[in-house]
């Protein structure tokens, strides 16, 4: 089957439908990351539609509602960071998906950041770990676009504390401690 006749089998989805879907997809437990882009205004979002697609080439990706701020941003500046957030940052995820917050230089203010190695797209300060990435291609995801990224510096911060996001809610799980287990123990 080719990909244009799969797309054209897609349901479409009345509004009780999307919520009970949207109940079925929120099970799947999730981090929490913002996404967000340089350019002549920077530009931010909330996402967890987030995963690692490759190592070698590093590839990673994000999906994005096409009628969020980010999506034409990220478009523009061709270029985009990720910061996954840890159990302190639960305000910095709320402030980034909420739709009434300042736009413009604005947006920024409110929250400590710095600017990525490669892209200077604008990293959290306080997340666990971040990728700076230049957009690598834009595929159609119905109401989304799937945005590649290929990964052009990233880095590990000592934050080990985890925001999730499960059944429409932010939790922050005691974890153990993730132990060291040397090198050829690894399971
Ligand atoms: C935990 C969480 C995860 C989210 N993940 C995504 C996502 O992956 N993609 C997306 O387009 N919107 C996602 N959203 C919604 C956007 O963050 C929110 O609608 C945001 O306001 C959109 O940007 P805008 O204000 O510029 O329209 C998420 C919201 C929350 C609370």
């Amino acid at each position: 089957m080719s990909l244009v006749e799969g797309l054209s089998a897609v349901p479409t989805q009345s509004p009780q439908d999307s919520r009970a879907l949207r109940g079925v997809l929120g099970r799947f437990a999730t981090g929490v990351t913002v996404l967000a882009a340089a350019g002549k205004v920077p530009c931010g979002m909330t996402a967890n539609a987030f995963t690692s697609v490759s190592l070698d080439p590093p590839l990673i990706l994000v999906c994005v509602n096409r009628n969020a701020s980010i999506h034409q941003a990220v478009l523009e500046s061709r270029s985009f960071a990720v910061s996954m957030l840890s159990a302190r940052q639960e305000h910095v995820a709320r402030y980034f998906a909420d739709h009434s917050r300042p736009r413009g230089p604005a947006e920024f203010a409110a929250v400590d950041w710095w600017p990525a190695p490669s892209t200077g797209a604008p990293v959290m300060r306080g997340a666990l770990a971040w990728l700076d990435c230049s957009l690598a291609a834009a595929y159609d995801g119905g109401d989304h676009a799937i945005f590649l990224g290929s990964v052009l510096a990233s880095g590990a911060e000592s934050a080990q504390d985890v925001l999730l996001f499960f059944c429409g809610e932010f939790h922050r799980p005691q974890l153990r401690k993730p132990r060291d287990l040397g090198p050829g123990r690894a399971q």
